[in-house]
């Protein structure tokens, strides 16, 4: 007799995804500037360290609310004893009326649709249980954050099904990958319960287009039993243009009026998932949130959310803490300067080593093309790449294939969860690494038979990019590009 239950030791969980194989690498020899400095550098973790300055200064000037004071008398008691699962009344209007001001107030949320969840991770799943049966299937843009699997498939049953998303577009969906999606679901004999996309995208970390969102909102105008989940935890790290557009903003665009038939058909089948576990860097609080405007989504979701409550001294502590708009106003400036400073420190960083990425502009992490360093194009040759930069350059950075990826050579990069000193050894191992990897290829080539005149492996490559691909270099402040004449 097995002791474990068929659903917990299913491996729909994808533990054994080397996004969290790379994990417990980096969680036995993790790196220490003096304890262990040989050990792995951790780029594999999507956190948000670069604000906490501005956090802590704010605790420090309201001592009274991180005491669990009210108009300087305890309120331990009132915190301590049972809450119910619809959440304190103060902090779901300061969640929405953050979530508002992400959105340059372009749009509102009422407090009265929000549903709050232990993070994201327990939102989605809660949607999840909520819309589909065991069996049924979402659509999910390629690459995607591997956390999903677990958290949309592994406890509910439900399946997941990519929209294959390539580089030839930088990894925008089309309306033909999308249809496919749904075609092949069909093959499976699968029931497409709707689509969720992350905006903005992690591994990508870019915003989606208004073409992509009018896209979705028509494919779930025309399937009128499928929903459409907008994941919108990293709304508030967009730090350069194009700004961020949520679905909430094209379905106002779109002029449906919420009581009108045709408002009812989208609108209550739109739902957006929020937390604070990025934007604010704060994924140890466990605070996330369903938004909809759909009455009985929102009311089984509140039952539901009896699963993953958010506590309520954080609910407390954080009411006062976004309730303080002038706080907010400058936490948001600050925590975009912040993280456009570093994500320009890292592509500088990586352009001295040769590599390029996808042109970003938002999120705590690079998606980051390595192509020109496999050894063949197949994902076996990336997993090899893989575990030479885990152990032998000690950086825990992700696969592409862990996120999905149809094509090899890719990898999601962060560069918000250390100090810029560790950023720069990072990138210091990094161009250690390439040169050796170019400068073997080199000596190969040249002792070879070959007379034709060889370019460097990641020469050839860049070469490539340029003819074919222009857009999928970093070309900003056109750095890299008299870089890259120089070089070639
Ligand atoms: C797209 C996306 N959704 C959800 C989550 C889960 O976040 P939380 O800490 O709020 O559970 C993450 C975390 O990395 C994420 O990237």
């Amino acid at each position: 007799m097995r002791l474990l239950s068929s659903k917990a030791s299913c491996n729909t969980h994808g533990q054994d995804s080397s996004y969290f194989l790379g994990w417990e690498e980096y969680e036995k020899n993790p790196y220490d500037e003096a304890m262990n400095p040989e050990g792995i550098i951790q780029m594999g973790l999507a956190e948000n360290q670069l604000s906490f300055d501005i956090l802590e200064s704010w605790l420090a000037k309201n001592q009274d609310v991180a005491g669990f004071k009210r108009d300087g008398k305890s309120i331990f008691r009132e915190l301590a004893l049972f809450q119910d699962y619809h959440g304190i009344p103060s902090f779901k209007k300061a969640m929405v009326d953050f979530m508002a001001e992400i959105r340059g107030n372009k749009v509102t949320f009422d407090p009265n649709h929000i549903v709050l969840t232990a993070g994201s991770t327990s939102a989605n799943e809660t949607l999840m249980f909520c819309l589909a049966e065991q069996g049924d299937a979402f659509l999910l843009p390629t690459p995607y954050y591997p956390g999903f699997d677990r958290d949309l498939k592994w406890r509910t049953g439900v399946e997941i099904v990519p929209i294959q998303c390539t580089s030839s577009n930088n990894f925008q969906i089309t309306e033909s990958a999308l249809l496919q999606a749904h075609e092949d679901a069909k093959k499976r004999n699968l029931r497409v319960k709707g689509v969720l996309v992350t905006n903005p995208s992690n591994p990508l970390g870019t915003t989606m287009s208004r073409n992509e969102l009018n896209l979705l909102i028509d494919f779930i105008k025309v399937n009128k039993d499928m929903h459409l989940i907008s994941d919108e935890i990293y709304s508030g790290t967009v730090f350069s243009s194009p700004g961020f557009i949520s679905i909430m903003e094209i379905l106002k665009e779109r002029n449906y009026l919420k009581d009108s038939s045709d408002a009812a058909q989208v609108w209550n089948r739109v739902h957006v998932i929020y937390s604070l576990s990025k934007d604010l860097g704060l994924p140890g609080f466990r605070v996330g949130a369903i938004y909809s405007d759909n009455d009985e989504v929102v009311a089984a979701a509140t039952k539901m959310s009896s699963f993953g409550l958010v506590s309520s001294q954080t609910q407390y502590l954080l009411s006062a803490m976004l309730g303080d708009k002038k706080f907010t106003k400058n936490y948001l400036l600050e925590n975009q300067k912040s993280l456009k400073r570093r994500h320009r420190m890292f592509i500088y960083g990586l352009q001295k080593t040769g590599i390029s990425c996808l042109k970003s502009n938002a999120g705590l992490f690079c998606w980051v093309d390595m192509r020109h360093l496999l050894s063949s194009n197949t994902f076996e040759a990336e997993m090899e790449l893989w575990k030479k930069i885990v152990y032998q350059v000690k950086l825990n950075i992700s696969p592409g294939s862990s996120c999905h990826c149809t094509e090899p050579g890719w990898f999601r990069v962060c560069f918000a969860n250390m100090s810029e000193d560790t950023l720069n050894l990072a990138m210091k191992r990094l161009t250690t690494f390439v040169a050796t990897i170019t400068g073997a290829n080199e000596s190969k080539k040249n002792s070879g038979t070959s007379r034709t005149m060889s370019l460097p492996n990641w020469v050839s490559g860049y070469l490539l990019v340029i003819i074919g691909t222009r857009r999928t270099i970093i070309s900003r402040d056109d750095i890299a590009w008299s870089w890259l004449v120089c070089e070639v």
